[in-house]
Parts: C-alpha cells; sequence; structure tokens
C-alpha cells in the first residue's frame, strides 16, 4: 500500500513513520509512507496556503489550488490500478472505526489531507476529496495527529506488518466484543494472582472463561456493542449470573 499525507508540516510525521511496527513495515517495504507539503504547491510570491473568507468573517479558509495541484502531481504520476481515496481530516467527517480501518486496508494508494487553523474551501471537499473522516467528537488543532491514528490503524491491518498474524483477528472490536484479561509471569506478584484457571492446562474451560471475560468487560464497559446483537445460550447465562 502506498499512503501520502498532503500536510503543512511534515516534521509531525517523522518520528511515526520511522518508529516501532510501521517503521518497520516501511523497512520491510510493506507500505510506501510519503508527506507532501502543499505549500509547495503555491504559486505566489508569498506562497499562501489560505485567503480570507468571501463573505466576511473570522479566519482563514485553505485555498483550492495548492491542495488540488498536489493530489493531481500525485495522481498524474502515480500509477496503480484504481483512483486514490483521498482522504479529509476534520470533526465534521464520519466517525472512524475499526469497519472503516479494514476497508481502507483493502486499497492500493490512500491520500490524506490534512489542515491547520483554518477552514477548508468547500470545493476541496466536493470535488477534490472522496472521504471526510473524524477520530472523536473533539476539536484538534489540525488533521495531522487524526491522520496518524487512521495511517496506524491501517497499517498494522497489512498482510506481513504485524508479527503475530493472529493479533490483528482476535483484537477488541474485530471480533465485536472487547478483549479478554491476559496475564503473563509472576503468577504472584505483592499478592495478586494470576486465575487459577490459566494455570490450570485445560484448554477448553480456558477458551470458556476468556469468551466469557470478553463478554462480561464488553457488557459493562461498553453495552452499546452489543445493541442489536443475538445473543448466544451462553451468553444470556452469563448475563444472568
Ligand atoms: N481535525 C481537528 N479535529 C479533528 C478530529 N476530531 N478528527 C479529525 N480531524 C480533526
Amino acid at each position: 500500500m502506498r499512503i501520502d499525507v498532503m500536510t503543512l508540516f511534515p516534521a509531525m510525521f517523522e518520528g511515526v513513520f520511522s518508529s516501532s511496527i510501521l517503521g518497520k513495515a516501511k523497512d520491510k517495504g510493506l507500505v510506501e509512507l510519503n508527506t507532501i507539503n502543499f505549500r509547495d504547491y503555491t504559486k505566489d510570491k508569498h506562497n499562501s496556503v489560505d485567503d480570507y473568507p468571501y463573505g466576511g468573517g473570522g479566519g482563514m479558509v485553505l485555498k483550492p489550488e495548492p491542495l488540488f495541484e498536489a493530489v493531481e502531481s500525485l495522481t498524474d504520476s502515480v500509477k496503480t490500478e484504481a483512483m486514490p481515496r483521498v482522504i479529509l481530516m476534520c470533526p465534521q467527517g464520519e466517525k472512524f472505526t475499526q469497519k472503516k480501518a479494514e476497508e481502507l486496508s483493502k486499497e492500493s494508494h490512500l491520500i490524506f489531507v490534512c489542515g491547520h487553523y483554518e477552514g477548508y474551501d468547500e470545493r476541496i471537499r466536493e470535488f477534490l476529496v472522496t472521504d471526510e473522516l473524524s477520530i472523536g467528537d473533539y476539536v484538534l488543532t489540525g488533521g495531522e495527529l487524526p491522520a496518524m491514528v487512521v495511517i496506524d490503524s491501517v497499517a498494522r491491518l497489512l498482510p506481513g506488518v504485524l508479527g503475530n498474524e493472529t493479533s490483528a483477528v482476535t483484537d477488541s472490536f474485530s471480533t465485536g466484543l472487547l478483549e479478554y484479561p491476559q496475564y503473563t509471569r509472576p503468577v504472584s506478584f505483592r499478592g495478586m494472582d494470576v486465575p487459577d484457571i490459566l494455570l490450570s492446562g485445560h484448554h477448553l474451560n480456558i477458551e470458556t472463561w476468556r469468551r466469557k471475560q470478553s463478554f462480561l468487560r464488553t457488557l459493562e464497559r461498553r453495552p452499546d456493542m452489543l445493541e442489536g446483537l443475538e445473543l448466544s445460550k451462553e451468553q444470556m447465562k452469563w448475563k444472568q449470573e
């Protein structure tokens, strides 16, 4: 997969794109990560990316030309089978979810558009962008952190990116339930003990215990995730216990 990020602050991405799992995925050639400073696509002598809003009012508005030109320079030069999705990060966008991450992970090329401080000229939304995404109901100073969140969650779903292939499959949200509690050594730490069942060696009982913990944790913390789902017989029993 190829990911390009349109931003006025490319330095913000340096650590994220070169560290940990994303950095390794990049080194292994599993994902190509680029930043493009769309100020490089301005044509006026002040290199301005924003201007005053028509109709008056406070704040500045990102101009259409630099962003259109920056995106077109990519779509003209990069030969991929399908047209890339152009994703605008903004608080008004569709709420980003694991389902959306899974959908985006099937694409071959994504372009992210990040603004800072300003609003966007509506023609960017209407004619350049294919998706608008929000990472939650709060406002950040720019789209860079949200783009990093989306890129991280998409990249970790690409084949080969996570060392342990099963870990993306058993994640919270992928299974529709939150994850069960996990323990490692020591068996007893400051009087806090690992549940006996996990030491029993009885795989079937351990599986059942984990399914139950996953279900009860979801019921307690995120009952909204169970809405509209038909509970299994064992889940009905656990709920009533
Ligand atoms: N830009 C500013 N706040 C944002 C948010 N919550 N999600 C996506 N982009 C944003």
